[in-house]
């Protein structure tokens, strides 16, 4: 009776084991989750009624060894060596050129290329087909035990070769396979792969948990954990590239023939590796993936290239440290760390405060970096990077270099906790945040970081519709110092505009003209060309009616502004603060000293179209509307926008990633459009 649960439970446990294999190595598993978990229990179970069965391939052995309180130390069996590098098809050449040197055969030799997965170097030991032993690679003669960690990685064999259920490809005599040698110890690169590298930061992140800086160093801390309860809960897998000893039957003797071999057994394996009869043909394999380097569900930082046969490659000997038999083509680096010397404020042309690193002048990729972008100042306060930090960067593709994080293990104690600036850094005017919005903005008109941006919305159709005032000439008269603020528009004369370049007679009357006419624009139009945050085109036709003037509205408080329909807590807020900047007031006193100054028209009609009457709040980013997009949109076709949701909201417009106003919206029973149904509303 027992004897027959014994050998199905052998069978149970070669079942599940191959069930992992097809899974985590071949990433293609042929039953579901829950069927495995089945197996697995079932397996449990029987573990339960005779633990004495228990073997240290069972897969419910990966998991579950104790904490140990430090790691032994491994004598690696053969060095485990590292890789000269060659930074381009030319550094390979030379390589190629030296080793031929050494030996003639080189001239002849084959070439296989596999990527250089930017993960840790791992060796494993097999007795009699058994997983019994792992280790980092420490200082290549010895390295550290962590067996029990890396049982946890799925992706490796607890026994080899692996009892497949399956059509693995027959490249190898099956009578290697299935008798490995008695002793065999592989070398591999441990890693996380991206996705799953984003997938676990996401989690951090929505569990409110500090995020983790990238794959590899993640990948190193994951294995170096005295607690292989935490390794298991990692996504690490591996790949296998080296036969490193072997004792007790035969290995293959070219490289190529190692990858086959190791996969026959039942090892992960890259398969993207490839054989070429001559360096060149290797090196444009190279250098494709290095232009799709991205495109690799993991980091690489370069391509192996070696040579097939290893008896040559051996008989080439070592520099240092490194085999000449092969060679490391790195691709341009990426990632690279530097001091953060000092964080610096950029205001937009829209008022957006913009934090970014003044770095120490560092390479990347051909290219010296002294700043990159710390995109807001949440992040910094998230990541809690500080002055003087040791800080990761990348630069990627086109995108500008950007701050990844703080390297915190390289902190002496003397960072500086950073600090928002309460003033904008170009004109000292108190800086402003809106509800729902991680940005801040500066909000003075006359802010030089944004005068250029903000002439011309002032100047635009929509706005004060000043014919012949482009953005060149704009940026001329603010360069000459003729305009400090948009109401030095109105105080031009002939003299100042002649003497700009590109201006004659004629040009600077047409321009004198327009502006004339401008004057007399209407209240409507003057306030939305005032450009105050959330205030858009309804928005200022209901202000121009309800209070006739500027001079009225800017004495205006938020009670009193709420009282119009639409018109939220916050756009009341924004509207108060706009007037009590002292350099906004001084524009006003300006545009009326210079007889700008138009009353609103009794008959001026409301804006009507299919959105009349509707009040909407939008949140997120919607595929092709802009957050003024929208806006723009909505108020062209009568609606209102609004900022915070409330039981006086008619719509929601919802975008990806949206924020809290989406539940309320739900709670309060509002009805939500995404952007292609608020067109179908409008009518389009
Ligand atoms: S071969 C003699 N092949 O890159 C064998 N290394 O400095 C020397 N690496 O420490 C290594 N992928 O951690 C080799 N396909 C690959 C590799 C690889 C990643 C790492 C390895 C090594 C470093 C080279």
């Amino acid at each position: 009776m027992a004897d027959k649960l014994l050998s199905q439970y052998e069978e149970l446990k070669a079942q599940v084991n191959a069930h992992n294999y097809r899974y985590h190595v071949l990433d293609a598993p042929i039953i579901s989750d829950l069927e495995y978990d089945r197996l697995l229990n079932e397996l449990k179970r029987i573990e339960s009624l005779h633990p004495e069965w228990i073997t240290s391939d069972s897969p419910t052995q990966r998991a579950g060894a104790r904490p140990a309180d430090r790691f032994d130390k491994i004598r690696h069996p053969a060095a485990i060596l590292s890789l000269a590098n060659a930074f381009g098809g030319d550094d390979a050449r030379a390589w190629f050129e030296r080793v031929k040197k050494i030996d003639d055969r080189v001239e002849k030799a084959k070439f296989v290329v596999e990527p250089k997965i930017d993960g840790l170097s791992v060796v494993l030991h097999y007795r009699d087909g058994l997983f019994v032993q792992g280790a980092t690679r420490g200082d290549g003669e010895i390295g550290e035990d962590i067996t029990s960690n890396l049982r946890t990685i799925r992706a490796i064999p607890l026994r080899i070769p692996v009892q497949t259920i399956d059509d693995r490809p027959q490249t190898v005599k099956s009578s290697m396979v299935n008798r490995p040698p008695s002793y065999l110890v592989v070398r591999g690169e441990a890693f996380i792969p991206n996705k799953e590298f984003e997938e676990l930061n996401r989690k951090l992140e929505e569990a409110g948990e500090k995020t983790y800086l990238n794959p590899r160093n993640t990948a190193a801390g994951s294995l170096r954990q005295l607690d292989p309860q935490l390794t298991a809960s990692r996504p690490l897998t591996l790949l296998v590239y080296q036969i490193v000893y072997s004792e007790g039957g035969k290995v293959p003797t070219s490289q190529w023939e190692i990858l086959e071999y190791l996969k026959a057994l039942g090892f992960p394996v890259t398969d993207i590796a490839k054989r070429f009869d001559d360096l060149d043909s290797a090196i444009s394999y190279t250098e494709t993936w290095g232009e799709g380097r991205d495109t690799l569900p993991y980091e690489a930082d370069g391509m192996v290239i070696k040579i097939d046969d290893l008896n040559l490659a051996a008989d080439l000997g070592f520099t240092g440290k490194d085999p000449r038999g092969a060679i490391a083509f790195k691709f341009p680096a990426r990632e690279v760390t530097t001091t953060l010397s000092d964080i610096g404020v950029a205001v937009g042309r829209t008022g957006v405060l913009t934090p970014y690193a003044m770095l120490e002048p560092v390479e990347i990729g051909g290219v010296v970096v002294e700043r990159a972008t710390l995109h807001n100042f949440d992040f910094i306060a998230e990541k809690d990077i500080r002055v003087g930090d040791r800080v990761l960067i990348k630069r990627a593709g086109e995108v500008i270099p950007y701050v990844i994080g703080p390297v915190v293990d390289a902190r002496s104690g003397k960072e500086k906790t950073y600090k928002p600036p309460t003033k904008c850094p170009a004109c000292s005017q108190a800086v402003e945040h809106f509800e729902g919005e991680v940005a801040w903005y500066c909000v003075n008109a006359a802010c030089p970081a944004q005068l250029v941006r903000n002439i011309e919305h002032f100047v635009s159709r929509g706005a004060m519709d000043i014919v012949g005032l482009g953005i060149k000439i704009v940026e001329q008269l603010i360069e000459a110092g003729l305009v400090k603020d948009v109401a030095d528009l109105f105080t031009l004369n002939k003299d100042q505009l002649l003497g700009l370049e590109g201006f004659a007679e004629k040009k600077a009357e047409n321009l004198l003209k327009s502006l004339e006419q401008a004057k007399g624009q209407s209240l409507n139009r003057l306030i939305i060309a005032l450009g105050i945050h959330g205030v858009g085109e309804v928005m200022a036709g209901d202000l121009s009616r309800t209070f006739g003037n500027l001079s009225d509205l800017s004495k205006a408080n938020a009670d009193e502004l709420q009282q119009i329909e639409g018109l939220g807590p916050n756009i009341a807020e924004s509207l108060v603060d706009w007037f009590s900047q002292p350099a906004n007031q001084k524009v006003l006193k300006k545009l009326n000293a210079a007889g700008v100054w138009p009353v609103a028209k009794k008959d001026e009609k409301k804006k009507e179209g299919a959105l009349s009457g509707f009040t909407f709040v939008v949140t997120g980013t919607l595929p092709t509307l802009s957050r003024d997009g929208v806006k723009e949109f909505i108020e062209s076709n009568g609606g209102k926008v609004t900022d915070s949701v409330s039981k006086k909201t008619s719509y929601l417009v919802l975008g990806e990633n949206p924020g809290s106003k989406a539940e309320k919206a739900q709670s309060l029973g509002v009805k939500i459009l995404n952007e292609a149904e608020l067109r179908k509303l409008a009518g389009e």
